[in-house]
């Protein structure tokens, strides 16, 4: 065969095959049998394997899933996806539309797009001259993990749009399971013996972040777009959804555009009345101003934009028995009453234990043993008892009697003033001690694989580790001796705790779980300080310095440093042959004094990429302005990128910039 007929071949299987799809995912139709269709694919898959080189990104094949690969690159958001800020109540909903109203100086009241709001999670699409090339997670926002091939085995994202767009499209919306899928998903997975999933929005989010995305293709998701970025012909949020549907882009159909906060609430209780009737999770509605030039004129905040916002329907409620109440004790040694109870189905999910909060909270709804409780979800919150369902009860239990001491080492408890909890102040509580290892090893803090629940169990309980630096003493034959534990993964396990020695300052703090500082915050001490020494120095003023850090955390931080338990813990990791140090240390200053600005995505992530820069000497901001000294572009740069090139600012690829910081 010729390579020419083999393309002429290969275009008109592709043609027929997207014709049959679109007949099947569009109009429910069919005209061919499976076989037939399986008989199209095969012989397009066979051209495909004998010429590669004419593989083309919107091959049907891509549907089918593609071999597995080894972790997810990252993928950067230029404007970032931003979330959105809730309300629950009709109030909210007019207060929104005062600030509205009086930010925007109207005189009536404004349009807007009011979408439902699907429970799944944020996927951002890239369509360049029409063709899908890239899909990213939302992430933490700015960037997240690219998924193209998962994403390009959802049926419903077209792999070419049905019209000719050149240039960069972002389209922006939710991957989710309809209720159907779901069901049917889950129903698979009991008759295969595997655990079903919680929800569908786990589902969606497990089924999206496959490494192999043959996987992905055998999970029936769906998708649903909700907003479009790199167009400017377009100048309202209705316009653009129209738009997108015409590209054969799936939009919701239940979509409307209307004027005022009164026809707000009015589809607001349509939509929440017929619930139970959509064919996927809808959590409320989000409420959007319809006009861009008003959207522009308000602007956003950090996190979510001043001209949206979701409006959350009521969580929903269901009855059942309380069992009985225990207490948990989490790191901070804090007692958590937790309710045990008859297993109960709330808002599809399987409730078997809720949230009491705290002593007064017991009190106060006076909820026994044998009562029956109402038990409210609400979003991604662990469920809590809205109070007692009175006269339902046949007998009820004992009076809840809050414990004086630790009901797992018998220490003694203190409830602070400041505070409605009580905690345990034995540092070497066994359950404390418990969930410290499992946050050392955690993803976000050490990783350490092969640490879970079970083997913390069995460490604390054996007597085997009595502090966090005792896990570095764990010798193979300590380990192998354990219930279940081969002498192999006690040798794997200890490889990897010896590898996490040489772990970065970043992770390191998370690891630690200082009351308040999490990834997040530990990121920003890292930039701001090189090694842990100089952590350890740090005064309150110092750290209060740092972006993100207030007077309450950098005291936490202090204290944690400054206390002699703590502190000595600290000192035996030390001892243990950690140093740990801000990753990614450049030897001189050598972008002293520039403003630098990072668009599109590199191979480091963001956080990487700013570290490198700060630590050079460079301001790192968002935006490019006649005061940016440079710009460092990566894959896809899209509105940033053409303003550095107007304004004449320098602009350096990756490599370019990562030599900048080597030349010295
Ligand atoms: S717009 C700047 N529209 O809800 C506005 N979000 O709680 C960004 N979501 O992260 C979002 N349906 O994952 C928008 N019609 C809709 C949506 C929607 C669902 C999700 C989305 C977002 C989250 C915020």
């Amino acid at each position: 065969m010729r390579i020419d007929d083999a393309r002429s071949e290969m275009l008109q299987l592709r043609e027929l095959i997207r014709y049959h799809n679109d007949l099947y995912y569009r109009e429910s139709r069919t005209e061919i049998s499976d076989g037939e269709y399986d008989a199209l694919m095969l012989r397009l898959r066979q051209l495909e394997d004998s010429w590669p080189e004419l593989v083309t990104p919107d091959s049907p094949t891509h549907r089918i899933g593609a071999p597995p690969v080894s972790g997810f690159a990252r993928v950067g958001h230029d404007p970032p996806m931003l979330s959105l800020d809730n309300i629950f109540s009709e109030n909210e909903l007019f207060e929104f539309e005062k600030r509205v109203i009086t930010g925007l100086g109207l005189v009536t009241p404004p349009v807007y797009s009011v979408e439902p709001k699907l429970d799944g999670l944020a996927l951002s699409l890239r369509y360049v001259d029409s063709l899908l090339v890239l899909a990213g997670t939302r992430g933490d926002g700015s960037e997240g993990e690219d998924v193209t091939p998962n994403v390009k085995t959802i049926r419903s994202i077209p792999l070419r749009l049905r019209e000719s767009v050149p240039g960069n499209l972002d389209v922006r919306g939710e991957v989710f399971f309809g209720s159907e899928d779901f069901a049917s998903l889950n129903r698979e997975r009991s008759r295969l013996g595997e655990k079903p999933f919680s929800n569908p929005r786990n589902a969606a989010s497990g089924s999206l972040r496959q490494l192999d995305s043959r996987i992905t293709a055998s999970r029936p998701l769906s998708f649903i777009a909700w907003s479009l970025e790199g167009t400017d012909h377009l100048s309202t949020q209705s316009e653009v959804l129209e738009f997108m549907s015409r590209l054969g882009i799936p939009v919701n159909q239940l979509n409307r555009t209307c004027r005022g906060a009164g026809e707000v609430v009015r589809i607001f209780t349509g939509l929440e009345a017929s619930r139970e009737e959509m064919p996927y999770e809808v959590d409320g509605i989000v409420i959007k101003l319809d006009s861009f030039e008003e959207q522009r004129a308000l602007g956003n905040l950090a996190r979510s934009p001043r001209w949206a916002t979701a409006w959350k329907f009521h969580a929903e409620e269901v009855a059942t028995r309380l069992l009985s109440i225990e207490m948990g004790v989490g790191r901070s040694g804090r007692l958590t009453p937790v309710a045990h109870l008859q297993p109960v189905s709330v808002g599809g999910v399987t409730v078997t234990s809720a949230t009491l909060h705290n002593e007064d909270d017991i009190v106060r709804k006076d909820v026994r043993p044998g009562d029956i409780v109402i038990v409210r979800r609400a979003g991604d919150v662990i469920p809590e008892i809205v109070g007692r369902l009175p006269g339902a009860d046949t007998e009820r239990g004992a009076r809840f009697v809050f414990p004086d001491r630790c009901p797992v080492c018998s220490g003694p408890i203190v409830r602070l003033e400041d505070e409605s909890a009580h905690r345990c102040l034995n540092p070497s509580c066994p359950a404390r001690l418990r969930e410290g290892i499992l946050h050392w090893a955690s993803r976000e803090g050490l990783d350490i694989e092969g640490l879970g629940v079970k083997l913390a169990d069995q460490l604390v309980s054996n007597g085997l580790v009595h502090d966090i630096p005792g896990l570095y003493d764990l010798t193979v034959e300590a380990l192998a001796s354990l219930e279940r534990m081969g002498e192999k993964s006690a040798r794997n396990l200890v490889e990897e705790l010896d590898r996490s020695r040489s772990v970065g300052l970043e992770r390191f703090l998370t690891g630690l779980g200082i009351p308040g500082v999490g990834r997040a915050v530990s990121g920003y001490i890292a930039l701001r300080f090189a090694t842990l020494e100089d952590v350890m120095d740090s005064t309150p003023e110092e750290l209060t310095e740092i972006e993100g850090i207030g007077p309450v955390l950098a005291c936490s931080v202090h204290t944690f440093f400054t206390d002699p338990v703590t502190r000595r813990v600290v000192e035996r990791l030390r001892e243990a042959g950690f140093s740990p140090r801000t990753e990614a240390l450049s030897a001189s200053r050598v972008l002293e004094g520039l403003t630098i600005v990072f668009t599109g995505s590199l191979s480091i992530s963001r956080t990487e990429a700013a570290a490198l820069a700060l630590r050079a000497g460079a301001h790192v901001t968002g935006s490019v302005s006649s005061r940016t000294d440079l710009v460092i572009t990566g894959a896809g740069a899209g509105g940033k990128l053409d303003r550095a090139r107007n304004l004449g600012i320098r602009i350096a690829d990756e490599s370019e910039f990562l030599d900048m910081l080597e030349r010295n």
